[in-house]
This record gives C-alpha cells, sequence and structure tokens, in this order.
C-alpha cells in the first residue's frame, strides 16, 4: 500500500525564528506619570499578565512617580479597578495581592528635586533586595516633560552610560510616543538623549511593533516563498493601510490638542506598519539588521513637496470634538488624516501607498490592504458581463479579528462563466488556539531583557518625522479641517483624493 502523507497540521508551532527567549534580570521599574490613562488602561496590566505567567524575575519592582501625595497601598488600589477593565486574564485576589507587593509610589512633581532622591533611596533599597542597580525607566507622560525628566534623571546620576557586566544590565529608558513635536524637537530630543545614554539604551516605543499581527509581516513574507515574487510594483496596484477607531478621545483633550492623529498615529504607528510592509529582506533577524531595512525604505519615501499636501493630504475632524473637555472651540486639531506616499525604490515605483487614521469612526479597524493588479485581458468577457472581476486583494488584519484573508475570483457554479468575489481567510484565534498577548506585554519583556528589535532607532524615528512635517507645516499654518460625522467613514474629501487616482478606501460599516 502507498505510503499516504500526513496532511498538514495547521496551527503546529514549526520553531523560533529568533533565540529562545530568556527571563529578564531582576529589575526595578519606574513609571513616571503613573497615575495617567497609558498606566491605568496598558502598563499595569501588561505588568500583571507578565507576573501572573511567571516572564518576571523575582524581584521586580514597580514604582510609579507622579503628583499627588498618595500611599503605595492607596496607588495600588486605585490602579486595581484599570487593571480589572482592560487585563486580558480575569483578575484574581490571590494574584492581585502579589502584584501590589511589587507596587510602591512617590508622589512628586518631576521639576521638584526632592522626587529624584526620593527615587534615589527606593532604587537602592532595591538594589540592595537583588535589583542589583537594574531599572527601566518609562517615561508615559506628555512629550513636553520628556526632556526634563531626563535632564533631572542625568543631574541625580538615576541614568548613566551602560555597565557591562553579568547580572547587571543598568538603565535603561522607554520613552513614549510621539517622541517630540516635530522634526526640530524630536532632534534636539535624540541629542539630548545621545548625550546622557548610548543608543543601546534607549528604547523608542510604537506598540504597534509590540503587536503579534504586525510581527507577523515579516514572517508572512520572509516566512514563504510565494510573496515575495508578487510583493513589487509588477503585481501591486496599490497598498492601503488603516487605523480606523470608534472611540473618540476619550478624555484625553489636553494631550490631543498638542498632537492630532498625524502624531498620535501616523508618524509612527502607521509609518512603522508601511516601512514593514515595504522594507527589504534583511540579512537577518537582528535587531539591527531589521532597522537597517526599515529605516532604508523610508529614506526612499518620497518627500510630499507643499504643494503635494493640497493634493495627496486630507484632514478631518469629528463633529462634537470641540465640545470635549480641554478642547479649544474653535480647533483645527485633525482627528482624522489620510494622506498618500510614493517610494522611490526599485521595487515601489509608481505604487501609492495610502495612509488614513481617524477616531469616531464606522469602525474599530486596522488592517493592510495589497491590492492586485487586475488581470491584462477578460478572457470570458461575455459570459463575465454583468459581474464585477476584481482584482485580488490580500488584507492583513491587525485588529479585531486578527488574520490574513486574500480576495479572489472564482466561477459562480452554473453552466454559465459567472465569476464572484471569494474570500480565503485565516483567524489567528482558530489556527493557533493561544491567547494573543497585549502589545505593551512583548514590549516591556523585551526591553528588561535587552532585545530592541522592536523599538524604533534614531534615524527611523527623524525620518518619519521628516515625511510629515511638511504635513504638520502646511496644516498648523491654514484652517481648513473637514468635519465629519462621528459613525461615519470620515470626510469625503479623502475618498476623493483616492477616486481621482481610480482608487478607493476599503468601506468602513457601522455594525448594525
Ligand atoms: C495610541 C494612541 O498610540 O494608540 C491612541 O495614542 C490610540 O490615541 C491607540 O487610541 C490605538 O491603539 P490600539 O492598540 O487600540 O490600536
Amino acid at each position: 500500500m502507498a505510503d499516504t502523507i500526513p496532511p498538514p497540521v495547521v496551527g503546529e508551532i514549526l520553531g523560533e525564528v529568533s533565540t529562545k527567549r530568556r527571563r529578564p534580570e531582576p529589575t526595578s521599574v519606574v513609571i513616571f506619570g503613573a497615575t495617567g490613562d497609558l498606566a491605568g488602561r496598558k502598563l499595569a496590566p501588561a505588568l500583571y499578565n507578565l507576573l501572573i505567567e511567571g516572564s518576571l524575575s523575582e524581584p521586580t519592582q514597580i514604582i510609579g512617580v507622579s503628583r499627588g501625595e498618595i500611599s503605595a497601598p492607596q496607588f495600588a488600589e486605585n490602579l486595581r479597578p484599570r487593571v480589572e477593565q482592560f487585563s486580558r486574564t480575569k483578575v484574581e485576589p490571590a494574584k492581585w495581592d502579589r502584584f501590589a507587593t511589587m507596587l510602591d509610589f512617590i508622589g512628586g512633581e518631576f521639576t521638584d528635586d526632592a522626587t529624584y532622591l526620593k527615587l534615589k533611596d527606593k532604587l537602592a533599597a532595591a538594589a540592595a533586595k537583588g535589583t542589583r542597580g537594574n531599572v527601566v525607566y518609562y517615561l508615559s507622560t506628555p512629550p513636553a516633560v520628556f526632556a526634563l525628566i531626563l535632564d533631572k534623571l542625568h543631574q541625580h546620576k538615576l541614568i548613566t552610560r551602560s555597565e557591562q557586566r553579568p547580572g547587571v544590565i543598568g538603565c535603561r529608558v522607554i520613552v513614549e510616543k510621539p517622541f517630540g513635536r516635530d522634526l526640530a524637537s524630536a532632534r534636539a530630543l535624540n541629542e539630548m538623549i545621545g548625550s546622557y545614554l548610548d543608543e543601546s539604551q534607549i528604547y523608542r516605543i510604537d506598540h504597534y511593533l509590540g503587536k503579534e499581527t504586525v510581527q507577523n509581516i515579516l514572517v508572512l513574507r520572509f516566512g514563504n516563498s510565494i510573496f515575495e515574487p508578487i510583493w513589487n510594483r509588477n503585481h501591486v496596484e496599490y497598498v492601503e493601510i488603516t487605523a480606523a477607531e470608534d472611540i473618540g478621545i476619550e478624555g484625553r483633550g489636553a494631550f490631543y490638542e498638542q498632537t492630532g492623529v498625524v502624531r498620535d498615529i501616523i508618524q509612527n504607528h502607521l509609518l512603522q506598519v508601511m516601512s514593514l510592509v515595504t522594507m527589504e529582506v534583511p540579512a537577518s533577524f537582528k535587531a539591527d539588521d531589521i532597522r537597517d531595512e526599515k529605516s532604508q525604505v523610508l529614506r526612499s519615501v518620497r518627500d510630499l513637496t507643499l504643494n503635494d499636501v493640497a493634493n495627496y493630504a486630507v484632514r478631518g475632524q469629528y463633529r462634537g470634538y470641540r465640545e470635549e473637555k480641554g478642547v479649544a472651540p474653535s480647533s483645527q486639531v485633525p482627528t482624522y488624516a489620510a494622506m498618500r506616499f510614493l517610494i522611490d525604490s526599485w521595487r515601489w515605483h509608481g505604487v501609492p501607498f495610502y495612509l488614513r487614521a481617524g477616531k469616531k469612526l464606522a469602525e474599530r479597524l486596522t488592517e493592510v490592504s495589497i491590492h492586485f493588479k487586475a488581470v491584462p485581458l477578460v478572457l470570458f468577457k461575455e459570459e463575465a458581463a454583468g459581474s464585477v472581476l476584481q482584482p485580488a486583494v490580500l488584507t492583513l488584519r491587525i485588529q479585531p479579528q486578527e488574520g490574513i484573508s486574500l480576495r479572489f475570483v472564482a466561477k459562480v457554479p452554473g453552466e454559465n462563466v459567472q465569476v464572484g468575489n471569494v474570500m480565503m481567510t485565516m483567524n489567528y484565534s482558530d489556527a493557533f488556539k493561544r491567547p494573543i498577548a497585549e502589545a505593551y506585554e512583548r514590549l516591556l519583556l523585551d526591553c528588561m531583557r535587552g532585545d530592541a528589535t522592536l523599538f524604533n532607532r534614531r534615524d527611523s524615528v527623524d525620518r518619519a518625522w521628516e515625511l510629515i512635517q511638511p504635513v504638520l507645516q502646511v496644516w498648523e499654518a491654514t484652517p481648513g479641517v473637514h468635519v465629519y460625522e462621528p459613525g461615519t467613514g470620515g470626510p469625503a474629501a479623502a475618498d476623493e483624493m483616492m477616486g481621482r487616482e481610480g482608487h478607493s478606501w476599503r468601506e468602513l460599516v457601522r455594525e448594525p
């Protein structure tokens, strides 16, 4: 009897591309802005899940630093409902109690030297208990105070250049995005941090890079031989990258007025995703090889002229934004932006990349769609009359319902040649039957372990600011935001921008 070939096992783990994950060294994690939104919504839930999954080493200590005179137990009590709301696993009392013992708090102004003196004492006590001086500082504050905090940490010798001793990582700094407000301030911030720390100690975070589905872009492209041959201008008509949210600014009016959607999402999350979709094959999966290629492709993106901004960038603001707390009644800050980039590289010449992001849109959806070229000749024109013969689209669904789908045409059963669109879909949850960890879990752990692969290097942050600088410049000098209705697909001007080139956005659909 002939041997039967066993069917491939879908979801089987085939091996690790990178080196085995190791536990981090015992570390103190200092969170500046510990009573803020990000700390409650993302950082504390991430650290809680890392603890209960046994990913942290003993002792790990978390010190929150913020304004307000509250005790450490009070800090823990205040965090608890936030973690209960946002943790991906259920918070259990015994586990929470363990987590709460790791939490400490310093109430004080970031301008005040006393805050840093208290911190110094706490870090010394933690070092004696076993952290050996390993510290990760997380700047989870408004960008305007990054420089102040770094200066103070430097003055008080709380940050120093890397020490290379076994078991000692010394200090690392995680800087939240947006890294600076514009090109000049980002450069100044880079200069300043670079004068205090080595590049290897600076972790510029962009949580999109910690998302499983974003990391999968490289595995899809370079782990399969079928995609790379068609991943270029010969086969791709255009690429669409969307980050749509159905929520508004969620009480973050003061922050958002200083930021707007371009600084909040496009300069970082979307340009990073675009660089992963478009980069060349890296020499290896090591941090700097990947970061070299990402940076290289960003350098090939064509700079927008001021004139291009008028034609290829659209801004919108949801109706009702100006009534939000902390927002100016005549604010021109965009909560929606769409723009087109071209990449002057051998691979991508002539292929438009359309990026859009917005708040209060019809649905929450982040995805990349690669639209392939139409067939050169429809052989069955007459029979296919009436059917719409649409080109194939490969969609990388980043969230929600993480997965990948391919839309193509197939024959509709019957005696006539009628064609219809069909979908081939892979859902992460079905394929691997494993929970997907939150991006912040992965990134915090990587930083504690000293792996910077998923963090941004100075050159790519700089280049991303260069790319959006003309947009900021024009938009901040001239009012002209399009107001759109909440729960819709955004301003019509964005559809027109794409329509002029014969393309259209994927429709955003509101759940009934
Ligand atoms: C953050 C932005 O970086 O990303 C927020 O500051 C936004 O405004 C959030 O809501 C979206 O993240 P996610 O992971 O929900 O897509």
